[in-house]
């Protein structure tokens, strides 16, 4: 058993694919094990993505992912890591292929509906960002 941390992204939110990957992630076999609606602040957002920092990408990452409401999430399940990055697709929405949730319903790369960490590492340190101890049920 491993688990990840999966957020729907503030373009996911408004445009209302928040159930949709909820979805997704669950007829897959993953199990939710916390989940709120949030806005992600500025100070937040500069912890999640400090390994972005030096990016030409990154200022407009942070007026994006800090724009609205967000739904980050906790999944468990075997693999959880490698499997909710399968069924997200690749970064760019553009080359993600069909079947994948930014491959149906993204086209900009700065806008990619879903963020889903990269390794058990990133998963550790980005559920406690974004979760105390006691919201994982
Ligand atoms: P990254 O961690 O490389 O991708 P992923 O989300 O698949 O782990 O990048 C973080 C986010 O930064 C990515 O989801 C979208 C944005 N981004 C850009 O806007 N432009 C870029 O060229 C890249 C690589 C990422
Ligand atoms: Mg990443």
């Amino acid at each position: 058993m491993s688990r990840t941390f999966v957020m729907v992204k503030p373009d996911g939110v408004r445009r209302g694919l928040v159930g949709e990957v909820i979805r997704r992630f669950e007829a897959k076999g993953l199990t939710l094990k916390a989940m709120k609606l949030i806005r992600v602040s500025p100070e937040l957002a500069a912890q999640h993505y400090a390994e972005h920092r030096e990016k030409p990408f990154y200022g407009e990452l942070i007026q994006f992912i800090t724009s609205g409401p967000a739904v980050p999430m906790v999944f468990e399940g075997r693999e959880a890591v490698t499997v909710a990055r399968t069924l997200m697709g690749a970064t760019d929405p553009a080359k993600a292929v069909p079947g994948t949730i930014r491959g149906d319903f993204g086209l900009e790369i700065t806008e990619n509906v879903v963020h889903g960490s990269d390794s058990p590492e990133s998963a550790e340190r980005e559920i406690g960002l974004y979760f105390q101890p006691e919201e994982l049920v």
